[in-house]
């Protein structure tokens, strides 16, 4: 199956700790910022079919010391929101024991708009011409775009 990459959202209009939850050909799959950070994963959760990823993301608490504990953000893991089961954000895996299954995780980052330019007109040779010509018009893409790897 070919790579594809989708469009999720501007990065200046996506903060951290924000999500979005896309569809792309019938898959809901939720993207999480977290700092620098981009996740992608499904939004269904193995167990019975939850909305996983309206879920809490959560970390580890962890202390260096006595009366220093903090939540780590390694690893990060998400529970779903109908009976708690978590999973890694980053890879999926599930924690609620071994016969448990892990949901589907997709890779996600930034971008420059240029190259999501080249996409648009890469393999040209997957068209065909038609009989009809529309008007065009010039578009430039100039900033960067919080992309899901599908
Ligand atoms: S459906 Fe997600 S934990 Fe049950």
């Amino acid at each position: 199956m070919p790579f594809v990459r989708i469009v999720v959202a501007p990065l200046s209009g996506f903060p951290d700790g924000e999500r979005r939850i896309v569809n792309v050909g019938g898959r809901s799959i939720g993207v999480f910022r977290v700092g620098s950070h981009f996740y992608g994963i499904r939004n269904r959760c193995p167990h019975q079919g939850g909305p996983l990823c309206l879920g809490h993301v959560l970390g580890d608490a962890v202390a260096d010391a006595p009366g220093s504990a903090r939540i780590s953000s390694d690893p990060l893991r998400i529970a779903c929101p109908w009976h708690g089961w978590e999973y890694d954000l980053d890879s999926g895996q599930s924690f609620m024991g071994p016969a448990s299954p892990g949901v589907r995780s997709y890779g996600a980052g930034v971008e420059p708009g240029a190259s999501l330019l080249e996409d648009a007109t890469a393999r040209p040779e997957m068209r065909v011409p038609g009989p009809y010509v529309a008007e065009t018009f010039e578009v430039t893409i100039e900033d960067e775009y919080v992309v899901l790897h599908t």
